[in-house]
């Protein structure tokens, strides 16, 4: 046990030192792969043995469970915002203010940081232990988003005091942003899966941040800058960069553009060098933020209502410019969904060279009024897609006319839909081109076929070579087809194929789910499954009539589904599925009736049966499961570890079960 308990202390110990030269220092000696492999240590040591886990163990980053609400928490000392100084003139009023405030001709030492366009966030730590942390909020009062806090790999769950002793109390302040990598990646991911794309790293950020699930804040790539104080006992700070030196020390990223100015053209000089940068950073920035460095000139200089007399933010110019509209033409993204793009004259934007712009959709167009041959704003910001601003109505050529979206898809040519009340038109074609990559990748996956071994890769190699073109075509290749391929083995070639034949053998809700029919998620599929008793022809004739009817399908849902099948290609590709093999098991009717009309919860780290497996059951019998407590739950099952839902449980009177006297009740 001894033994294990230090080896137990010695992975953290190196987790949090690789974490802080990863983060802090910017000077990583492992590689991920090699930080996930001790983790995995860690994770399983303490699994057999619980009682040696710490709150501040790095494992403890993720698996809090989902609240149904945040809380709220006041700052001790309110949140400030700054004031803006929109150009230079601005900036030299600035430090004209500061001299007079201090009475002094002398140049007063300022420290410059970047501003971080991302959310301000307080961290509070209780004898070297991160206790809670909280959205900036009002100013005043803020969001307990400790979960989500805690799963940001940079900021510290405990102090390091190898350095620097830590005080009984320390809130520090700080910018969560995306960088515009994990931004890309993210909206890549999400695009893939038909979900809707975040307009900037910003909302990106705050989206993730405002997570009920943090297992969810988890998976999003963010970071954090730290730049300020809230209260601190014990020590104190004679400058600014002291301070920011400090919280270096003690674990927390600090910006590594931060520097000292001496005076007002270092100022501007120091400005004009970080706009010139903006581009070439990882993330985004809008200024430069400027603070006196020394302690006691900032409590001479104090502070107005909302802001500091000691700071202030020099925005950067924004980056927009005009350009002329060539022409507009729609593309086709990898759901089928129809973007019309504005080809512009070439122009430089923030020292890029854009061509072209999304205009998002048929109402995005009409709401700007954008047409061929319109001069217009265009914007962008670091990595992503520049985008239409405005048009300049006096420049619009007498000729030009309002633009409309073709209704035919510019891949395929088949009709393309759009929903009533949604913005974006789809073609809905299972074998037009430009989707084939993203739907045989969605027909594959985990949750539709789950063929093991098929990913994207070899998706884009079997496409590029025209060996499939449609989703029945994995059903034709051959072991001649897969072993010509690069890179694969005689015996991934065979198992490949085994796990083709055993994708054969599926469900109706699976294969349904997997064609990709637009608004037809995991959920849908099975509701479809159970009305249909699972007789796909049945499903392929079905009216808009006979769909409505169905609970929880609407008259969008219907239309969508009718229109799918009214597209013969789609049907002649489900029918050679169906010849090639595919074949349904029979469909289950309800096991038992006991939980008809109950809404059961959850919640805890659940030791007898997995989340999905527990929802199963419930609707196995009857009843439905939810994510959230509320007066309607009539019974929340509690595994180890449960903690807000089941507090809120208690107090609504709602019958709380374990997990075995779940089983137990259904049985
Ligand atoms: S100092 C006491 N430093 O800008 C002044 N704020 O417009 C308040 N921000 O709410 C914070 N980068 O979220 C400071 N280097 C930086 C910053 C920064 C971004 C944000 C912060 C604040 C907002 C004020």
């Amino acid at each position: 046990m001894a033994g294990i308990a230090s080896r137990i202390a010695d992975l953290r110990t190196k987790l949090n030192d690789h974490n802080f030269r990863y983060y802090v220092l910017d000077d990583p000696v492992i590689s991920d792969s090699q930080y996930d492999e001790l983790l995995r240590e860690l994770q399983s040591l303490e699994e057999a043995h619980p009682k040696l886990i710490t709150p501040d163990s790095p494992s403890q980053r993720v698996g809090a469970s989902p609240l149904s609400a945040f809380g709220s928490i006041t700052h001790r000392q309110p949140m400030l915002s700054l004031a803006n100084a929109m150009n230079t003139d601005e900036l030299v009023a600035f430090m004209d203010r500061i001299k007079k405030g201090l009475d002094t001709e002398e140049n007063v030492e300022m420290i410059a940081e970047p501003k971080l366009d991302g959310l301000g966030v307080e961290l509070v730590y209780e004898n070297g232990l991160f206790i809670h942390g909280s959205t900036r909020g009002d100013g005043f009062t803020g969001e307990d988003i400790t979960q989500n806090l805690k799963t940001i790999g940079a900021i510290p769950l405990s102090l390091r005091t190898e350095d620097r002793e830590s005080p009984d109390l320390l809130e520090v302040r700080g910018e969560v942003f995306m960088t515009l990598s994990g931004f890309k990646k993210l909206n890549e991911e999400r695009q893939a899966e038909g979900l809707p794309t975040f307009a900037n790293p910003r909302n990106a950020a705050a989206g993730s941040l405002r997570q009920l699930d943090s297992a969810i804040t988890a998976t999003r790539p963010l970071r954090i800058y730290c730049y300020e104080s809230g209260e601190i006992s014990g020590p104190s700070f004679g400058t600014h960069i002291d301070f920011l030196n400090a919280l270096k020390e003690w674990g927390f990223p600090v910006s590594p553009e931060s520097s000292i100015v001496e005076s007002t053209s270092d100022m501007i000089d120091f400005h004009a060098r970080l706009e010139s940068k903006r581009n070439d950073l990882p993330y985004e920035i809008d200024g430069t933020v400027f603070k006196v460095n020394r302690t006691d000139q900032r409590n001479a200089l104090g502070i107005r209502s909302r802001s500091p007399r000691w700071a202030i933010a020099g925005k950067f110019k924004a980056q927009q410019v005009t350009t002329l509209v060539n022409d507009i033409i729609p593309s086709l993204g990898r759901t089928g969904a129809v973007t019309p793009v504005a080809h512009l004259e070439p122009v430089n934007v923030g020292g890029v060279v854009v061509t072209h712009a999304t205009l998002h959709n048929q109402d995005e167009i009409d709401r700007k009024d954008v047409r061929i041959g319109d001069t217009v704003w265009i914007q962008r910001a670091g990595d992503v897609i520049p985008e239409v601003v405005k048009v300049v109505i006096e420049k619009r050529p007498k000729s030009a006319s309002p633009y409309q979206l073709p209704s035919e898809c510019p891949a395929c040519g088949h009709d393309v839909y759009r929903p009533e009340g949604e913005a974006v038109a789809r073609c809905q074609n299972l074998s037009c081109p430009a989707q084939v990559k993203g739907r045989i990748t969605h027909f594959v996956s985990k949750t539709a076929l789950d063929v093991e071994g098929f990913g994207e890769k070899l998706v884009n190699q079997l496409v590029e070579k025209k060996l499939i073109q449609t989703v029945d075509d994995i059903f034709k290749l051959t072991y001649d087809d897969l072993v010509n391929l690069e890179r694969m083995a005689d015996k991934s070639a065979h198992n490949i194929l085994s796990a083709i034949g055993e994708a054969k053998q599926t469900t109706f809700a699976r294969f349904i789910y997997a064609l990709g029919i637009r608004n037809v998620g995991a959920h849908l599929s099975k509701v479809l499954e159970k009305s249909f008793s699972g007789d796909i022809e049945k499903f392929m004739s079905a009216s808009t009539e006979d769909l409505e009817a169905i609970d929880e399908v609407g008259p969008i849902v219907a239309e969508t589904i009718t229109r799918f099948w009214s597209d013969c290609t789609n049907v002649d590709v489900v029918e050679s599925c169906l010849s090639l093999g595919i074949q349904f098991e029979t469909v289950e009717g309800p096991k038992s009736q006991i939980l008809e009309g109950k809404t059961i919860v959850f919640t805890g780290a659940l030791t007898q049966f997995s989340r999905n497996e527990a929802k199963d059951m419930a609707e196995a019998h009857g009843g439905r499961a939810s994510g959230s407590v509320s007066k309607k739950t009539d019974f929340l099952v509690a595994g180890p570890g449960a903690g807000s839902k089941l507090k809120k449980a208690e107090d609504l009177g709602i019958t709380i079960l374990s997990e075995e006297d779940f089983l137990e009740l259904i049985s």
